[in-house]
């Protein structure tokens, strides 16, 4: 068997060879994304591209914890990270380790990711000195929808982008290692990269970063509406409603099941 990939090997990765990631939810894709990919993210994406959720706001620890499990559990090389979702730890850092704790032992993950910056810097540091390695996320942050009201590219003038800087900076100070940057201008992709010892992991965020991520749906050609960041790598969709379209089309034409799919009797 295969040793997974550690946190401190992501570390060490920064400023060398692309981090290459993407989400998987489930043990029916995680296996094919496995051998490719340095780390698999178990994303709170999945409420949306998996549940049906408009937002990830709904997304509960027992649910991350149930897709964590099946994604380690069809894995052997990646190292997993699972979302803490909204609600689970930006009440204290005490809560944070209690539910990051939970997800850690029932899914046997090595490290979890949570959103925001230097408001949650005391969090991180209390969480990683207690052997819970944290992936931090910055810029658009999509637990924030709300706050920022709407899903929208972060970091277009000074004030913001000097505000997303010390966002990362701080999770770097406290001890992440490494911190996903979403959905931000290109010059600050590049300054954060520049300025921060640990990687940065870009979605929406340029070529500027240590490595990028996808959400596997969306580049897989499995969702309907995608952000101006996803390219389609897959037409998966097409390829399962052609799937269907011939079941349906056999079973009303009664030539599926045929008579090599039948059971006889043996005597
Ligand atoms: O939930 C998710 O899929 C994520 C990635 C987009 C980084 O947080
Ligand atoms: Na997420």
């Amino acid at each position: 068997l295969a040793k997974r990939r550690t946190a401190p090997e992501i570390l060490a990765r920064k400023g060398g060879e692309p981090i290459v990631s993407l989400t998987a939810y489930s043990a029916a894709l995680a296996p094919l994304v496995d051998p490719v990919v340095d780390f698999i993210l178990v994303g709170d994406s999945l409420g949306m591209v998996e549940h049906g959720m408009e937002s990830t706001l709904g997304v509960s620890l027992d649910l991350m914890i149930a897709h964590g499990r099946a994604v380690v559990n069809s894995t052997a090389e990646a190292l997993i990270v699972v979302d803490m979702p909204f609600g689970s730890y930006e009440a204290s850092p005490e809560d944070a380790f209690r539910a990051a704790a939970r997800v850690m032992a029932e899914t046997g993950c090595g490290a979890v990711k949570l959103e925001g910056g230097a408001h949650m810097a005391p969090t991180i540091a209390f969480l990683a000195d207690r052997g819970i390695p944290v992936m931090a996320h910055v810029g658009l942050t999509p637990q924030a929808v709300n706050a920022l009201g709407g899903f929208r590219s972060q970091g277009h003038d000074a004030a913001a982008r000097e505000k997303i800087l010390g966002d990362a900076m701080a999770v770097a100070g406290a001890g992440a290692f490494a911190v996903v940057i979403e959905g931000v201008v290109e010059p600050l992709a590049e300054e954060i990269t520049r300025t921060v010892a640990i990687p940065t992991i870009g979605i929406g965020a340029s070529a500027a970063c240590d490595g990028q991520i996808l959400v596997l749906n969306d580049m897989l050609g499995l969702t309907a509406r995608v952000p101006k960041f996803v390219k389609r790598y897959g037409a998966i969709g097409e390829a399962v409603s052609e799937a269907v379209k011939a079941y349906a089309g056999e079973v009303r034409g009664r030539t599926f099941p045929a008579a090599e799919h039948t059971y006889k009797p043996r005597g």
